[in-house]
């Protein structure tokens, strides 16, 4: 035995040509059962598809840059938790193409501050972020309160997004746009879009359509609210 080995050792290409087959070896056995399964990342009770309203303010806080400043991604330690909330779990980024975890916190992580604000105090944070935190470095985002969404292109987003996997149904498809308008629209019937999209958190708009700022508000609304974790399972939580 320790001759053939030696004989191996001695002979480079042959040494080369085993090392390929042990590693191709190891990594079929690693890889191929991943091939049978749709996805690693368990479903968690509460995870929705981002409402018509929501994707749109995901696109202005990708288009803005936000990530530059803001990550979301809360890790499992101590001082995180205390000041964030919640770590952060696998399922519930399993919609967002591409995730927004970031790298870089100038600004705190963002992936809880769902309701921890009012609404009318994320629109003046935004407009001027110095007139509610004086020290704040933020940039100020008042134009974007000028500028409406463009509602026809949302449908044309999630259907890019159902071919990646984010289950939105015809049903959804085809109502895009009335619940765009109905989530900012403070005299809107809400029970339909909120069927669809549980929790979706309602911003005042003027209801002539929404402005690029009332989507970012619903968007920044609804991170880290889906998942309710009172009621989420230990072995859901290791993901
Ligand atoms: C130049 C870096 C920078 C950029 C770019 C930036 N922010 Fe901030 N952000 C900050 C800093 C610093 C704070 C902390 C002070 C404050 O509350 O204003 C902050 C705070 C926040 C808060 C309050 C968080 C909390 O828990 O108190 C929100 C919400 C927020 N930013 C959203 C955004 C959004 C949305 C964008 C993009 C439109 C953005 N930020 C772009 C630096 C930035």
């Amino acid at each position: 035995m320790r001759f053939r080995h030696e004989f191996i050792e001695k002979n480079a290409i042959l040494l080369l040509v085993l090392t390929l087959l042990t590693v191709s070896i190891g990594g079929i056995v690693e890889i191929a059962p991943l091939f049978t399964i749709e996805t690693t990342i368990e479903k968690v009770k509460g995870v929705r598809p981002y409402s018509p309203l929501e994707l749109e303010g995901r696109d202005i806080y990708i288009r803005e840059g936000c990530y530059v400043c803001h990550s979301q991604m809360i890790r499992s330690l101590r001082d995180e938790v205390e000041r964030y909330g919640h770590y952060s779990i696998a399922a519930e980024s399993m919609y967002d193409h591409p995730f927004q975890w970031g790298s870089k916190r100038i600004g705190p992580d963002l992936a809880r501050v769902g309701g921890k604000y009012s609404n009318d105090w994320h629109y003046q944070h935004l407009t001027n972020a110095q007139s509610v935190v004086p020290e704040s470095l933020m940039p100020h985002y008042a134009f974007l309160q000028k500028a409406r969404v463009r509602t026809n292109l949302t449908v044309l987003k999630m259907k890019a997004l159902r071919t990646v996997g984010v289950p939105y149904t015809d049903d959804d498809l085809k109502n895009a746009v009335a619940d765009e308008y109905a989530q900012a629209d403070p005299n809107a019937t809400t029970t339909d879009l909120l069927k669809r999209y549980p929790k979706a958190n309602m911003v005042p708009g003027d209801g002539r359509g929404p402005t690029e700022m009332d989507a970012l508000v619903s968007y920044l609304q609804v991170l880290g609210t889906m998942v309710n974790f009172a009621d989420t399972s230990e072995e859901q939580l290791q993901q």
